[in-house]
């Protein structure tokens, strides 16, 4: 976690207190315990169902997880089983055209050569397939480290150095190329692209033009420079790339003073910034001078891989948050449903469903899915007896119903959207401990979110210990699944459950704090983040957690990646990431032969890294890309 993504972690005013956080509170003395209860819970979960039945025999008798566990490691280097083999794709800087210098150690490049490099801490990814030795991969590029970017270490920062951390963020797009020796980047190819905080981009949907969204550079409100902050992902059946723009407010701040609305303060923007300095010489980012150029980041964006010269499109229908991923499932009744998470302490879980249908034989048609249908914020209602599983249901936001009315503060769908925190809160939502990714099984109606940790939990007036979020001072974070009630994404009501409760049963014992009964000393971790399933149902388990490896954390080391079961709930390390890094993002090839993993901020905040090349070259975020030495199919 590095110095900026703490500032993310501060507890952001509220207008209002959710009523439901306030009504249920339930000690953890009162609660029935989990270990043993736990694991039981989970099974029972789903041998009570149908859908274990049918995970079970979709799955076959042979278990899912077919690899040897990894250990843990403090070691600067990735780690991955054995008959494994994991080799760097990309790295921050690598030029992706042949007129672009080469990366530089020790904050060398331009914000030039940064236009044309590989962006910095690679978050989401997906795969494109196109033919059997072609591929377009896009890749989020999250943020920068200006200790590592920048001789200065951000100490004197300039109007050229802000440029260059401008244009080290947003998406690269990439085109790859399979020879004898697997997938390489194919330099100059003709789908490679930057996308960064000064890309020309649309905004469409209920948003579009709002009074708020416009600005003296766009009195229509409908055109907006540039994305950054581009968390992790999602990707269309018809052929588009979802980048979700995540930690925006700390990119605005004033030099003067400047009335900072409610509205405003819930979304954590204020004149002080979160250091990245942009406003200082970049008027656009400066609130005093342009009070609405914060309205216009914090969307899902939608690009077209497939053609270089397509115009980004930020989808309003989507809501604005701090967006983690946007996981779409086309629903067997053709809707398209997306789950997304709003990553910060206390915040909440949405769910789109598109009002038209999505037509697999009419790719014009699907364009334009995600500007219309409705936005929904989910509440988890807990058990009376106090177990870890219970029942939920998604509330609309929708203008005029619910309160989200012109007496409390909303003029308009568009209003509804753009405050999208607010209007969560006025219809009742539940505040979790911090909704990073969300994942669909592939053929079964359930869905997962990581919840990665929450110190305000207990502890902030509005975050009540509820249901889904059982530990006050949360530190290490878990996982929640739900199934819709009537087996539709578009179901309006929902079963829940905690798939598992991360925790380190070394140091704690016999409390929730030791983790649930399928997390054992062999596979303890903390902060589950990036989560994704592959066609087989494996569900691959990320973490950007705390790597003191001491303490709470101790046996715990570097962050890495976990595969796990969700029929019987065993969880497996898989990788082990370098000194200081997150592992965050996955894409696998459609054979499943290949996966592409992030390393992000290895050596962050001058931690001693030297990844990917050793030595002592500049730590680089990277692509990793994993393969079986027998080229067999991953995790089997
Ligand atoms: Fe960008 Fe919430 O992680
Ligand atoms: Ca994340
Ligand atoms: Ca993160």
């Amino acid at each position: 976690m590095s110095q900026f993504e703490l500032k993310d972690e501060q507890n952001h005013p509220r207008t209002q207190v959710p009523e439901f956080t306030q009504m249920v509170e339930q000690s953890l003395s009162r609660r029935r315990f989990l270990g043993g209860a736990a694991a039981l819970g989970a099974v029972a979960f789903f041998s009570a169902s149908p859908l274990s039945r049918a995970v079970a025999a979709a799955t076959g008798s042979s278990p899912l997880l077919g690899f040897s566990a990894v250990p843990t490691s403090t070691a600067d280097t990735f780690v991955v089983p054995p008959g494994y083999q994991a080799e760097r794709l990309i790295s921050w800087g690598d030029p992706l055209f042949s007129n672009v210098a080469e990366f530089i150690n020790g904050g060398g490049n331009t914000a030039t050569d940064q236009l044309g490099q590989f962006g910095d801490n690679n978050d989401g990814m997906s795969f494109f397939p196109l033919d059997d030795h072609t591929a377009i991969l896009a890749i989020n590029n999250e943020y920068c480290n200006y200790e590592l970017m920048f001789p200065h270490q951000g100490k004197q920062m300039t109007a050229e150095d802000v440029k260059k951390a401008q244009a080290s963020q947003g998406v690269s797009v990439l085109t790859l190329k399979k020879g004898a020796q697997g997938w390489r980047l194919e330099k100059d190819g003709p789908y490679n692209r930057r996308i960064h905080a000064n890309t020309p981009m649309a905004i469409s949907g209920p948003a579009k033009g709002h009074a708020l969204l416009q600005t003296q550079a766009d009195p229509k409100g409908e055109r907006v420079l540039g994305t950054f902050n581009n968390c992790a992902n999602g990707m269309t059946p018809w052929g588009t790339y979802l980048t979700c723009e995540e930690n925006v407010h700390g990119y605005f701040g004033s030099t003067e003073h400047v009335d900072i609305s409610p509205a405003k303060a819930r979304y954590g923007i204020g004149a002080t910034d979160a250091g990245w300095q942009w406003h200082r010489f970049d008027e656009r980012f400066d609130l005093a001078k342009h009070p609405n150029e914060c309205n216009r980041f914090g969307w899902v964006v939608e690009i077209d891989p497939h053609d270089p010269a397509s115009t980004p499109i930020k989808r309003t229908a989507l809501g604005r948050f701090k967006h983690e991923n946007a996981e779409l499932v086309v629903d067997k009744s053709g809707h398209v449903v997306v789950y997304l998470g709003d990553d910060e302490r206390g915040e909440h879980i949405y769910r789109f469903v598109s009002h038209n249908k999505y037509d697999p034989d009419n790719a014009a048609a699907n364009r334009n899915l995600l500007d219309e249908g409705t936005l929904y914020v989910a509440r988890f209602n807990s058990a009376n007896d106090g177990e870890l599983s219970g029942t939920g249901e998604w509330l609309p936001l929708i203008f005029g119903e619910q309160g989200l009315t012109p007496e409390n503060g909303f003029t308009s769908q568009a209003e509804v959207l753009i405050h999208a925190r607010l209007a969560a809160t006025q219809v009742g939502a539940t505040t979790m401990d911090r909704p990073e990714w969300v994942a669909a099984h592939p053929t079964e109606p359930m869905v997962f979110c990581t919840l990665t940790n929450n110190k305000n939990r207990g502890v902030a007036e509005n975050q009540a210990v509820n249901g889904p979020n059982p530990r006050a001072e949360n530190h290490y974070g878990q996982i929640i699944r739900w199934q819709p009630s009537a087996g539709s994404h578009t179901d309006a009501t929902f079963e829940w459950d905690l798939f598992l409760l991360a925790g380190n049963p070394t140091v704690h014992k016999d409390n929730l704090y030791a983790g649930s009964d399928n997390i054992n000393a062999d596979n303890m971790f903390n902060s589950p983040d990036g989560i994704g399933f592959d066609k087989a149902g494996r569900l691959w388990i990320q973490t950007d957690g705390k790597y003191s490896n001491q303490g709470d954390f101790a046996g715990q080391g570097n962050n890495q990646m976990l595969c796990a079961d969700p029929a019987t709930g065993e969880v497996r390390r898989f990788l082990t990431g370098p000194i200081a890094c997150e592992i965050t993002g996955l894409a696998f090839t459609p054979d499943n032969r290949t996966l592409f993993v992030g390393v992000q901020h290895p050596g962050e905040d001058l931690a001693g890294s030297n990844f990917p090349m050793g030595g002592d070259n500049t730590p680089r975020s990277s692509v990793m890309m994993i393969t079986r030495k027998d080229g067999g199919i991953i995790g089997t």
